[in-house]
Formats: C-alpha cells, structure tokens, sequence
C-alpha cells in the first residue's frame, strides 16, 4: 500500500486501496467493542474539523474516532467563528494550520474544496462531503457494512433510490461499490438524476417495485429539499407513492436483502418509520461502522510507520 496523504475522492483509493482500509477496519471494529475502546496509536496528532455545513453523524464520527486513537481534537464551527466577520476560507485555512495541526477534516457546501485546502497546507485533508460531488468516507462504511452482512460486493446487485441529483452519497457510492465489484441500479424519477449519465457505469429504471425483488441491497437517499431550487417534484406525497419505501414495498424485497439509508432519514417520505426499523435494516450499524472506518482512515493518513496496537 503506498502512502495516502489525503482522502479527497473514491477514485484516489482503487479498489486495493479501498481493499485495504475495509481490512484494516476490522481491526478498528475489534477496538471498538473493548471495554476501553481506545489505541494510543496517533497521541500528539492533532485533527481539526473544519465543518461548513451541518453535520450530526459525519462530525460526531470523526471526533470519536480521533480520540479513540489518542488523537487531539479541534472543531471549527462556523456560526461561532471568524468566518461570520468576512474572514476567508484561505485565511482561516492558514490560521488553522498555524496552530500546527496534522489532519484537516473538510465539509462544504461547494464542490472542490477539499481539494483546495490540499493544496494550501501541509497537512493531510478529509474529505466530509464537498457540495454534490463527493462524501468517501461515507461510501468506505456503506462497503464495509454490506461486507459484514453479506460477505462480500461482488455480483451483488444494489439499487440507489431517490435523490441521486443532488447526492454526493450516491456519486461516492456508485465508484466505491462498483470498484469492489457490485452492480447498481439508480432508481428514480428523471428529475432527480443527474442531468447526465455518462460515464456512471450504473443502468437506470424508474419502476421500484420491479427492481426489488431483483437485488441484495436496497440503498435509500434522503430527499435533499434544501439542495433543491426549483420545483422538481409534483408533491411530496406523490413521490412517497411512487418510489418511498413504504412497508407494503419492503416485503418485495428477498429475505436476505438489506436495508440501508446515510441519514438523516425523512421518516414516511423516502422511507417509511417501520422499515427503518426492520431487522433487515443496518442503518444504525452503518453509524457504528462510520467511526471504526473513519479510525481507519486517519491511521492510514497519520500513523505512517506506526505499528497498530493490539490485546
Ligand atoms: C449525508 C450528507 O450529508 O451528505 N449525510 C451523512 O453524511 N451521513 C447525506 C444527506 O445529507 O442526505
């Protein structure tokens, strides 16, 4: 495995690299369920983040894993910062950094930022979700999830419903599970797919109840309203009758089949409160799995030639 600086994108890990921290995850995962989950592995590292928009999982996720690896935490919140005086995102980038910190954790509402503090400071950047475009993190746990349950990604079949337009979940998604070997199928109404589809090694339907019975996983997105400027949708209530996974829907799905969804969840429009909750579902595992990957994914950045921990 070579040397990762960042984690901006799906497509700067391949699927060895993906491979690798899903491996190395397991590790993480037996860490966890210790009675003190914590390695001392990167004490004296400092991990910022560095959160534009609002998070409850992905920031929260972060915090723990950092400090279940000894790790010291800051956290910029822009309501309270500098950044409401007219400060930059370079100047505050620069200030960040000034205080000597090993890791940056980046989410934004533009697309490309990420890769923008990469290439101001000297310190490793996480990409958290940047816009529409990317959110690898969340695609690393979502593999990891579907590999706990179901062994492996290849030739399972995995439909993602709903939202993919403006989902930066899905675009991750689709590179990450396809690397390791899946099938995806993108089920949603025209105006909620991305105006163009070249190059998303994806097929494409638009009939719910025809594409459940056919897959392993059922991958649903949250209806993303504040992304939204114009009125793509007849109502609400409509889109839940078409393409919400309601519990009658649900029971087309086999038996073996998960349900799965990023969160925040819209109880009763994409999906609807009893499904969430169904023993097929994994959503809370897929927030549990989040730290253990995210423990992964800052040893790999930040623990270069450091020996992993255990007993
Ligand atoms: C997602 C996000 O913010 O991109 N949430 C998350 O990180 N788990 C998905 C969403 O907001 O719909």
């Amino acid at each position: 495995m070579t040397a990762l600086k960042h984690l901006l994108s799906i497509a700067d890990l391949g699927p060895g690299g993906l491979e690798d921290l899903l491996d190395l995850t397991d590790s993480f995962v037996e860490v966890s369920e210790r009675r003190i989950p914590k390695v001392p592995t990167l004490r004296g590292k400092t991990v910022v983040s560095l959160f534009y928009e609002e998070s409850t999982r992905t920031r929260l996720s972060f915090e723990s894993a950092a400090k279940r690896l000894s790790a010291d935490t800051m956290n910029f919140t822009v309501g309270t910062s500098s950044v409401k005086k007219g400060e930059s995102l370079r100047d505050t980038v620069t200030t960040i950094e000034a205080m000597g910190v090993d890791a940056i954790v980046v989410r934004h509402a533009s697309a490309g930022v990420p890769w923008q503090v990469a290439q101001w400071v000297g310190a490793s950047v996480i990409n958290a979700g940047d816009g529409w475009h990317e959110h690898p993190t969340q695609a690393i746990l979502d593999c990891y999830t579907i590999r706990q349950r179901l062994g492996s990604l290849v030739d399972r079949h995995i439909a993602i419903v709903g939202d993919v337009k403006h989902s930066r979940v899905a675009r991750s998604d689709v590179q990450a599970f396809t690397a390791l070997g899946a099938t995806v199928t993108l089920v949603a109404p025209p105006t909620l797919l991305p105006p163009s589809l070249v190059g998303w090694p994806v097929t494409v339907s638009h009939d719910l109840d025809d594409v459940l019975p056919k897959v392993d996983v059922v991958y649903v997105l949250r209806m993303q309203r504040e992304r939204m400027t114009e009125s793509l949708l007849p109502s609400l209530r409509e889109y839940t009758s078409t393409y919400g996974l309601t519990a009658e829907r649900a029971r087309k799905l086999s038996q073996h089949a998960l349900v799965m969804h990023p969160g925040p969840m819209n109880r009763g429009v994409e999906i609807a409160a009893e499904v969430a909750d169904l023993p097929s579902s994994v959503i809370t595992r897929q927030v549990a799995n989040g730290v253990a990957v995210r423990m992964a994914v800052l040893f790999r950045l930040l623990g270069s030639g450091m020996e992993l921990a255990h007993g």
